[in-house]
């Protein structure tokens, strides 16, 4: 279907820079080279931004260029989680790659984590929750539902085995794992992601491991008034705002020549200005501008009249594929009105829009949940502020409200 565009597959696909396209990484050298310097000795890390800027694609590559073991999976945290949950995962995550290296699997401290690792799977298959093989994420029910089989010292007592039989060259840490999900309001409650991480401070002490923390916006803030006992060994915080809308272009140019029919040039379906437009009215999420961008492409794909989709129509094409979503908003509606000024003024705040629209902040925010239920706004809330805003396809559409 990409092949009229001389592509061999979608360059817009939107998965986390892993360790098979550090090429297409772009940008955030200065805090990647700081951040693999940090990981190199034992720390934790913090690493917070707005959802889809990039977040898990910057801890991965800081990991994967730092010259430490780190596991290839993605350790992602769910609701549900404590301690004993994190070591089984991240227990099964170290030993998966550490069996790729030739001779390891002779190693004592191998063997032993092999045999624990197991214990902790057949616990799984036998309160019938599914998990996804070995080297696959231990489910994350595992530890609530019950008792940890393998006491919590006995796992801590297994990674430290591993890091001390696999020292690095320099440095401190053998392993460098990444948390990701760590979203206060999203993942968890508050209350939840603070008891969690609580509950891992101590495990994240472990020598030989240094730990990136990866979560929303307002992580960092989160964990100094609500989790002091882990700021208190904290060793770096990254903040990462939204790639330039320059360092966006050079991101889709490198996939674009990555996905290229061999011999031949890729041609951008998207045109220049028309990703300027989505890019910035998904405040800057690259996932969101990626997940419209193959929208269109499918939407266009068995209409030979299209070379390269505008600006126009893209707003068109958008307006068509919301419409069902949008007709359920009905119009007169506090709904609608809450809508119509997301769509002119991009962001703005439960306070601001109870201001505007004349109706207390419950109502709006009642309002607001029919909104973000059919997938039509986004709701961000820091602290005691609560801000709206609406899809970027939604935006973009917006014309037709
Ligand atoms: N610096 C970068 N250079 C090139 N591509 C990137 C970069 N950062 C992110 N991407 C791409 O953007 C998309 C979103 O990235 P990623 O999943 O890392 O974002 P995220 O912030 O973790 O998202 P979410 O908030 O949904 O977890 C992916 O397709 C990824 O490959
Ligand atoms: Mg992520």
């Amino acid at each position: 279907m990409f092949s009229r565009w001389n592509l061999v597959r979608n360059p817009f696909d939107t998965s986390p820079i892993s360790l098979g396209t550090l090429d297409w990484f772009v940008g955030r050298t200065k805090e990647v080279e700081v951040c693999r310097r940090v990981v190199s000795e034992r720390s934790v890390v913090l690493v917070e931004g707005g959802l889809g800027v990039g977040t898990t694609s910057f801890g991965n590559a800081t990991r994967f260029g730092a010259e430490r073991l780190t596991p290839r999976m993605e350790i992602a945290v769910y609701r549900g989680w404590n301690a004993q949950t994190l070591l089984e995962n991240v227990l099964v995550a170290v030993l998966h790659d550490l069996l790729d290296i030739p001779g390891a699997a002779r190693s004592k401290a191998v063997r032993k984590a092999r045999t624990l690792v197991q214990r902790v799977e057949q616990t799984v298959h036998s309160a019938g929750v599914s998990v996804l093989g070995f080297g696959g994420q231990v489910s994350r029910n595992v530890a609530v539902t019950q008792p940890g089989i393998v006491p919590m010292e006995t796992l801590r007592q297994s990674l430290l085995a591993l890091a001390e039989a696999f020292p690095p060259k320099q440095g401190s840490a053998s392993f460098a794992v990444q948390l990701n999900n760590l979203d206060p309001e999203l993942t968890f409650s508050e209350d939840e992601l603070s008891s969690f991480l609580n509950d891992i401070r101590d495990s994240l002490q472990l020598p030989g491991f240094s730990w990136l923390l990866v979560g929303k916006t307002g992580l960092a803030r989160f964990v100094t008034h609500r989790v002091p006992r882990l700021r208190s060994i904290v060793s770096h915080d990254v903040l990462l705002p939204p790639l330039s809308f320059r360092e966006v272009q050079a991101v889709v140019n490198k996939r674009l020549d990555a996905c290229a029919l061999p011999g031949r040039k890729a041609r951008n379906p998207i045109e220049p200005r028309l990703l300027a437009r989505i890019h910035e009215a998904s405040g800057g999420s690259l996932r969101e501008t990626f997940i419209i961008c193959s929208k269109l492409c499918l939407a266009i794909a068995g209409d030979p009249m299209y070379e390269a989709i505008t600006e126009a129509e893209a707003c068109k094409l958008l307006a068509e594929l919301s419409a069902a979503r949008l007709a359920g908003v009905g119009k007169g509606t506090l709904r609608y009105a809450i809508l119509k000024t997301l769509g002119e003024a991009g962001e703005v705040t439960q306070k601001q829009l109870a201001e505007r629209l004349g109706k207390n902040q419950t109502a709006i925010s009642r309002a607001a949940k029919g909104l973000l239920e059919s997938e039509l706004i986004h709701r961000n809330k820091q602290g005691r502020e609560v801000k709206y805003r609406p899809m970027a396809e939604i935006s973009l559409a917006a014309g037709s409200l």
